[in-house]
């Protein structure tokens, strides 16, 4: 079959990417992946079992539209309960992971050219998702509060001057990725304001929420704040229970639910994950937060002694209160991008900074994850990445 000319002329822009993060290797610094040491295989398979004995025939039909209704009726609780947003299940769709969700969101709005801002560094899937859509991408500068919302407000009025009006400001406000901060709560008021003022949805992105290690608690969603229809949420069990569940969800305004739902078709969890987490977090959600926290606490800690003790004073990094990972700058001049296949030889893979930056710019950055190796792999990975960075020249 020749395919010349079948194919759609709407396919995705290509979009730049490294290809020693498709490498396998035995250190992965480069993807918040579920901690592997908690995982509850003997809670799923009993989990399953009970949802078997009273759901079983479910699975023979389609499921609810917008997915579970259980598992909404807990994600409705616990967003209550910890993020200070009160919502009800009608308002709630369960996804393919929180990507699913953004993708949904990312079709229902963006056509190419469209502006988003987004924080300095994005998370790589949604920013190459608007890459690929053709969107024209705004890091906004972003310190340890968060997106400066000063720079947003310039940013938002010189738009406005021109009669520009963009599609939504997308941020991941809880140990955002990759930077690893927390949106204070006057940044959160301040962001909330200008949305409303210029009429800029906000795509509030809580995927890392359920990982606080230490540190203050977190302050509440901005959708908590909200009482104009602002802000679309997006959040996932992904991270804390498998990636491989797919499963997660989005929480929208009445205003964009009925176009989002001409969109989901197919998008939808298996309505068997969502059956079997539904039933095994009813059971064990706290105990099961609370072990996935001490286990990633000791993997933090690892790699935080492992930096100050392999990587020269030339360099800095965060120290996160939560989530699965750690910013590290090098010194100006050093190129993360091009020494990440002398790494991949080395066993070890990290995200080069440009992979967050449209514009694949600021090589002295660098992100590592520690949620899938154990401390002990987590001291020897960073040793053996200092080594090749010290080899490479990077440290200057
Ligand atoms: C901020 C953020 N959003 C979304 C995702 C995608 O996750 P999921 O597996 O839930 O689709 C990730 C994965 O790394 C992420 O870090």
């Amino acid at each position: 079959m020749n395919y010349d000319g079948l194919f759609s002329n709407r396919l995705p822009a290509p979009v730049k990417t490294h290809p020693g993060l498709g490498a396998d290797t035995k250190y992965v610094f480069s993807v918040t992946y579920a901690n592997p040491q908690t995982l509850p295989g003997d809670g799923f398979v009993d989990a399953l079992r009970a949802a078997m004995r009273t759901q079983a025939e479910d699975l023979a039909k389609y499921p609810p539209s917008q997915g579970h209704v259980g598992m909404r009726e807990l994600i409705a609780q616990r967003l209550e309960e910890n993020r200070g947003l009160k919502t009800g299940i009608d308002s709630i769709f369960l996804s393919s992971g929180a990507g699913g969700a953004i993708q949904v969101i990312l079709d229902a709005f963006i056509d190419p050219g469209d502006i988003v801002l987004v924080e300095e560094f994005c998370y790589l899937g949604t920013l190459a998702m608007l890459l690929s859509r053709r969107a024209n991408v705004i890091h906004v500068p972003t310190d340890e509060q968060g997106m400066d919302t000063d720079a947003v407000r310039s940013i938002l009025s010189d738009l406005a001057w021109q009669g520009k009006r963009p599609k939504m400001i997308y941020t991941i406000s809880v140990y955002q990725n990759p930077m690893g901060m927390t949106m204070s709560l006057e940044r959160r008021k301040a962001l909330l304001e200008l949305s409303q003022q210029y009429g800029v949805p906000i795509v509030e992105n809580e995927s890392y929420a359920d990982f606080v290690i230490d540190g203050d608690p977190l302050p509440q969603a901005i959708m908590g704040m909200d009482d104009e229809d602002s802000v679309m949420y997006v959040s996932a069990y992904t991270k804390l229970l498998g990636c491989g569940l797919r499963l997660g969800y989005a929480v929208v305004p009445d205003a964009v639910k009925e176009t989002l739902g001409k969109l989901r078709f197919g998008g939808s969890p298996s309505h068997l994950a969502s059956m079997t987490v539904h039933q095994y977090l009813q059971e064990h959600k706290d105990e099961y937060i609370e072990s996935v926290s001490e286990s990633l606490k000791e993997k933090r800690d690892a790699m935080l002694s492992a930096l100050g003790e392999n990587f020269p004073p030339s360099c800095s990094w965060s120290k996160p209160e939560g989530g699965m990972m750690i910013w590290v700058r090098l010194p100006e001049g050093a190129d993360s991008w091009a020494a990440l296949d002398k790494a991949v030889e080395a066993d070890v893979k990290y995200n080069p900074g440009p992979v967050f930056r449209a514009n694949r710019d600021r090589p002295n950055h660098l992100r590592l994850t520690y949620s899938h190796n154990s401390p002990e792999e987590i001291r020897e990975g960073v040793g053996i990445l200092a080594s090749v960075f010290e080899r490479e020249g990077l440290f200057g």
